[in-house]
């Protein structure tokens, strides 16, 4: 019922690369599952509870509030905010037992006197900048930021991590440079007080391209959602976990010479069908998908008509005279034998992967099978 609009998402999909990923790495390497940004737009809860019962180690996300909302939902696994947090939320992560990233000594501190105040130690995992320029301690300060901060009371580290700005990359010299600015730093720790620390450095890039980077953990985030960072083939299997779909709502046979949607710019150069789709930039279908992009109709591709705007969408339909109202129209996923994948829907329109699947709008339904 309602907009025929939605999202089908894969949960055996999510199950079977998160298997293989664990098959990849091998028992001794932790998997911290990364489900920020709704879980890249394919909904934070069910994938979390999904990797939960298929035996992720922990979850990372951005922010508190994405926290909070796995937690609101039962979800008990070790949780990661990635982006550490602001004051004033220190008594909330400690109350749900969190782990934020902490990038100056200043918030350990601040963590230690709430954590005192509620006589509930708190943890958290420094994040270690080795090269990216981002948040993170630098690596040349950080072993002595770390060891003062392993004095604490009321405080516990779980680790450090750090993260690559080029491992999709790895012809590229920065991973190695980072990886070993990163073990320099390890090395440097008190062995006793970093006994028990789950180090981590690699998300899905690194974890497929550098075996060094597993250390005692990964964070892998795209390659769960089925999706392949490298520009050559994956050295696993990996399945594809999210089809954004809709349906045609109208059909207009126009002659020569019509002009459709927004200022007109598709003009229609022979007689041909136009179907309208009711799916537009507000859901996630950016605008520069048009002219160049295609959608799946009958397992065929479909060119766009004109603009896409923000809740409509024309596509020119000529090439499918069988195709009816209610049909389906596939703007990421498969139909018959034809595929249109996330990287490809990104590519269409000047972005990535990530970027085109955060912005699949939360007006859209997410479907589970
Ligand atoms: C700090 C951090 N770790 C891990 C990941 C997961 O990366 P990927 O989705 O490339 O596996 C991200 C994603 O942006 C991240 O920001």
């Amino acid at each position: 019922m309602g907009r025929p609009t939605w999202v089908e998402v894969d949960l055996t999909a999510v199950r079977s690369n998160l298997r293989a990923l664990r098959a990849f790495v091998g028992e001794g390497v932790g998997v911290i599952a990364v489900v920020k940004a709704d879980a890249y737009g394919h909904g934070a809860v069910p994938v979390a509870r999904c990797l939960e019962e298929t035996g992720a180690d922990a979850l990372a996300v951005a922010i508190l509030e994405e926290a909070l909302e796995l937690r609101r939902a039962g979800i008990g696994l070790p949780i990661l905010i990635l982006n550490g947090f602001w004051p004033g939320e220190e008594a909330e992560i400690i109350r749900r037992d969190l782990t934020p990233a902490v990038y100056d000594e200043g918030m350990v501190v601040r963590l230690a006197l709430e954590a005192r105040r509620l006589k509930t130690p708190a943890r958290y995992a420094v994040k270690i900048d080795t090269g990216m320029t981002r948040l993170g301690i630098p690596f040349e300060q950080a072993g002595e930021v770390v060891r003062r901060c392993l004095d604490r009371e009321w405080v516990r580290c779980q680790g450090l991590y750090t993260h690559f700005s080029s491992a999709d990359e790895p012809s590229r010299p920065a991973t190695r440079r980072q990886i070993g600015r990163f073990s320099r730093v390890l090395a440097e720790l008190p062995s006793g007080k970093a006994a028990g620390f789950r180090n981590h450095m690699a998300n899905s890039a690194g974890i497929l391209g550098f075996r060094e980077a597993w250390c005692d953990a990964v964070r892998p985030g795209l390659m769960l959602y089925g999706i392949n960072p490298l520009s050559r083939p994956a050295p696993l299997t990996l399945s594809s976990a999210l089809s954004f779909k809709t349906s045609i709502v109208q059909i207009k046979t126009v002659k020569a010479g019509a002009e459709v949607g927004y200022g007109g710019d598709y003009v229609v150069s022979r007689s041909t069908r136009i179907g309208i789709l009711p799916v537009g930039y507000a859901d996630g279908v950016n605008r520069l998908l048009a002219p160049s992009g295609k959608v799946l109709l009958r397992g065929r591709r479909i060119p766009f008509a004109g603009r896409i705007s923000m809740d409509l969408t024309a596509v020119d339909i000529g090439s499918a005279p069988e195709a009816g109202v209610g049909d389906e129209v596939c703007l990421i996923g498969r139909q018959g034998s034809e595929e249109i994948t996330v990287g490809e829907f990104a590519a269409a329109c000047s972005t990535i992967p990530y970027e085109a699947l955060c912005r699949i709008g939360p007006r859209v339904p997410r479907i589970y099978r």
